[in-house]
């Protein structure tokens, strides 16, 4: 297979260019917004790329002819939808349907989505594919009018909504988990909201799921995350645990309190039976995840290290 990935630097793009090159022989084409890659593998051609031009990405798209396009591109800050509602929809919805436009002009091409447990108002989980959707953000929105834009269209794809996304890569966003791990370091108290709970994912897993859901020619939605559902301040206290630091540090606090500009849904909790189901696979619970998590870290040192030793990811 010729696979393209948008935004693969980011933390799933990263997981996804190293787990399609580590366990697959298929040709890999990375893109990002970036002019130059930091990979170092001669295996990973890379070109810059922005999705939401569209005459670039017709005439990538048009030349690669690839057979499946991971969309992992998105404006991933929740807050910072809410506050640049033009750039989100720009980024998240019009990036999508400007990859639609030239996959449908090539043979069997497929498009996997990556979404969110965002779609959903958090009031009426645990939350399966056939759930009915209802956002509370404008992140939420947008992913889900790309959803529809994906589903709508005559290209076969995934949708793979995800959730609470943690893992270590280079130079990524922060993400909850790094946070918490940054706050531990300084040793000093801090909260955590104990009223937003869902199912905490490895970035790892995440992308060796997507990799399995392709293989098996999957098709439509699918909740595709850790399986066990956590509160925030209960994760944080988890990870605290095992990383080695005093969960004392950490008390409780609730979402009203923290002045966050968009609404979270109290409790988008996945079921993730039809991934499990579909590929014979469970990804790691949130012990297990963790642990994963501080090996890689305990095994990887500097950033300087990633570029030559992907031990790493
Ligand atoms: N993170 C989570 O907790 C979470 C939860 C549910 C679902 N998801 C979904 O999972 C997917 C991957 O998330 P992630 O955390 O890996 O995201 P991420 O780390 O923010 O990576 C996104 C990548 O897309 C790039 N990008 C930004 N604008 C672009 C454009 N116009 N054209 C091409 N690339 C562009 C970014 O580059 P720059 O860094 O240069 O901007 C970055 O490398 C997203 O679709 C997200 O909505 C994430």
């Amino acid at each position: 297979m010729r696979v393209m990935i948008t935004g693969a630097h980011g933390l799933l793009g990263q997981k996804l260019s190293l787990v399609f090159g580590r366990e697959t022989s298929h040709e890999l084409l990375l893109t990002d917004l970036a002019a130059r890659t930091f990979f170092i593998n001669k295996r990973f051609d890379y070109q810059q790329l922005d999705i939401t031009q569209l005459s670039d990405v017709k005439s990538l798209v048009g030349s690669y002819r690839p057979d499946v396009i991971i969309n992992t591109a998105a404006l991933t800050n929740v807050d910072a939808c809410e506050e640049d509602k033009l750039a989100a929809w720009r980024l998240n919805v019009d990036g999508v349907k400007n990859l639609i436009i030239p996959a449908r002009r090539i043979d069997g091409c497929r498009i996997v989505q990556l979404s969110t447990d965002y779609v959903f108002n958090g009031r009426s989980g645990p939350y399966d594919e056939t759930a009915r959707p209802n956002p509370v953000s404008y992140y939420g929105k947008s992913k889900l009018a790309a959803e529809n834009a994906m589903l709508d269209s005559p290209v076969n794809g995934i949708v793979a909504r995800t959730q609470v996304l943690y893992g270590a890569g280079y130079e990524v966003r922060q993400n909850f988990v790094s946070w918490v791990l940054a706050q531990l370091e300084k040793a000093v108290p801090f909260r955590v909201v104990d009223d937003q709970k869902g199912n905490p994912t490895l970035a790892d897993d995440l992308a060796f799921g997507i990799l399995k859901l392709i293989e098996r020619g999957a098709e439509g939605i699918f909740h595709v995350s850790g399986p066990e559902s956590i509160d925030r301040f209960s994760f944080a206290r988890k990870i605290a645990e095992i990383f080695g630091f005093d969960p004392e540090l950490i008390s409780p606090t609730s979402s009203a309190e923290t002045g966050q500009a968009a609404n979270r849904p109290p409790d988008s909790t996945f079921i993730t039976l039809k991934f499990e189901a579909a590929c014979n696979e469970r990804l790691s619970d949130v012990a297990r995840g963790l642990e994963r998590l501080r090996q890689q870290l305990r095994d990887g040192a500097t950033h300087t290290d990633l570029l030559s030793d992907s031990r790493f990811f």
